[in-house]
């Protein structure tokens, strides 16, 4: 066998696996969902499911994806046919939140021209504004384009090597404009009541929707279930720490999303704004926080945007990146066609994605194809991405084996090797599938239930048929 490309250095790897954690899952998915979900409770289960499931599942994709020296879709398949659906569950992830997030993407690309063309002049304006622009029919489609387009360009060329190098230097830059951000809405009049808000625990706000939205989000946020970190595993040299790796990613990816909650819920308790405000959060919030700060605020919203929008590229690229690789690996695309080809398939799915916020476009179950997207990745598919692949190495792959890849064949210490592997065999699978069902079932009361168990029969019809996969 060919030796598979490394990872040019240790920081480099970090950085690509950061940079894939790290977008609008943070900034722009965090603030509002834990905002819809009751803050402080939906925060701390959060927390606890990084901690213990996220840090967790990302180790064993670290792994398989090493160990099996294959991206996602082969990894499985390489080692039992009847897996590769879990592999395939993973593209259709890739696809699906392709079908949603360059629409987003287009928003902060979008943000950076309308703030450099006065957007904070008038502040208050700034949230009708954002309103009457996502809800119109053509101009954020025009947007979207662009932004699918700079990610066509970047996977075309395999030249993500230059994107992450302007990630290393934006993601700083990110995380000051946020620290700034926050230490502005802290400052505020009555700021106290949002970091109350977030980090003080209403628990009778749990139920089982509040408990599978953190779980989503942990998946989501961490890049995790659908094969990207398989991929990027795959790629990493035998000597890295693997342990190491994980912990410094997850860390990373959970601090920015942090951040990101205490710079925008002070400033929007002290503006009156409702914190279930959804998700026009971020694109209200900071203009309205930076319009307070005369010129100065102009040229870091500015740089926010920018930041912004770049977190989100390095982060869409891995998206495309699995999508793309499975069409060359597994149906002899060659890279072009692999690119231009789902790459349309995603414009079709954004369309329908950006129509339905206008109330445009077709519904199922009453849920427009924004939601529904949204719904089946964050909600079932990359939750129930991970138990499968916990399923999958805990049962189906030797445990002598992931000690190895683990611990390095044994040069490595990692002291909590029994508690992992009894989490990824057991507990996790356990938990996802109670969390699962728990959230499905209250499901039912506010109309995504249909569509979850939609998400649970694709699967299964996959698991079926995986052989022919
Ligand atoms: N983690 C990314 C974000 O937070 C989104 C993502 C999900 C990327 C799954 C790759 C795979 O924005």
């Amino acid at each position: 066998m060919e030796k598979r490309e490394n990872w040019g250095s240790k920081i480099g790897f970090i950085m690509a696996a950061a940079g894939s954690a790290v977008g609008l899952g943070n900034i722009w998915k965090f603030p509002f969902t834990a905002g819809q979900n009751g803050g402080g409770a939906f925060v701390l289960v959060y927390l606890i499911f990084v901690a213990l499931i996220g840090f967790s599942v990302m180790l064993t994709e670290f792994a398989v994806g090493r160990r099996r020296q294959l991206a996602a879709v082969g990894a499985f398949k390489s080692v039992d046919k009847r897996w590769t659906f879990a592999g395939v569950l993973g593209v259709l992830s890739g696809f699906l939140i392709m079908g949603f997030y360059p629409v987003v993407g287009g928003w902060a690309l979008a943000y950076v021209f309308k703030v450099a063309g006065g957007l904070l002049n008038n502040p208050g304006a700034i949230g009708d504004s954002f309103g009457a622009f996502i809800t119109n029919p053509s101009a954020p489609l025009m947007w979207m384009v662009l932004y699918l387009i700079l990610n066509v360009v970047i996977v075309v060329k395999g030249i993500s090597s230059g994107i992450e190098k302007a990630g290393k230097v934006l993601m700083p830059l990110l995380f000051g404009i946020l620290i700034v951000i926050a230490i502005k809405g802290l400052t505020l009049p009555g700021a106290m009541a949002g970091m109350e808000f977030l980090f003080k625990p209403d628990f009778s706000k749990l139920n089982g929707s509040v408990v599978l939205a953190a779980l989503g989000q942990a998946f989501f946020s961490l890049s995790l279930g659908m094969g990207c970190m398989i991929t990027y595993g795959s790629y990493l040299s035998k000597s890295e720490n693997l342990v190491q790796n994980a912990a410094i990613v997850t860390a990373m990816d959970t601090a920015v999303a942090l951040l990101a909650g205490i710079a925008m819920f002070p400033a929007m308790f002290a503006f009156g704004m409702e914190p279930a405000a959804g998700p026009g959060l971020v694109f209200v919030v900071v203009p309205t926080l930076f319009a307070e700060m005369g010129a100065m605020g102009s040229v870091f919203a500015l740089m926010f945007f920018v930041a912004l929008t770049v977190a989100a590229l390095t982060s869409s690229v891995s998206l495309l990146e699995v999508v793309v690789a499975f069409l060359i690996d597994e149906k002899q695309f060659s890279r072009k066609k692999a690119v231009f080809s789902s790459s349309t398939v995603m414009v079709l799915l954004c369309i329908l994605a950006s129509l339905s916020l206008g109330g445009v476009g077709p519904k199922l179950f009453g849920t427009g194809a924004f939601d529904i997207f949204d719904l089946l990745t964050d909600k079932i598919f990359l939750a129930i991405g991970g138990m499968l692949l916990c399923i999958f190495a805990g049962w189906r792959l030797k445990k002598e084996d992931l000690y190895d890849e683990v611990t390095n064949k044994g040069t490595v210490e990692f002291g909590l090797f029994g508690a992992w592997y009894g989490l990824i065999k057991f507990v996790i699978p356990i938990t996802i599938a109670v969390v699962a069902f728990n959230g499905i079932r209250q499901g039912f009361e506010s109309g995504s239930g249909p569509i979850m168990i939609l998400g649970i029969c694709i699967i299964g019809f996959f698991a079926a048929i995986s052989k022919k996969l």
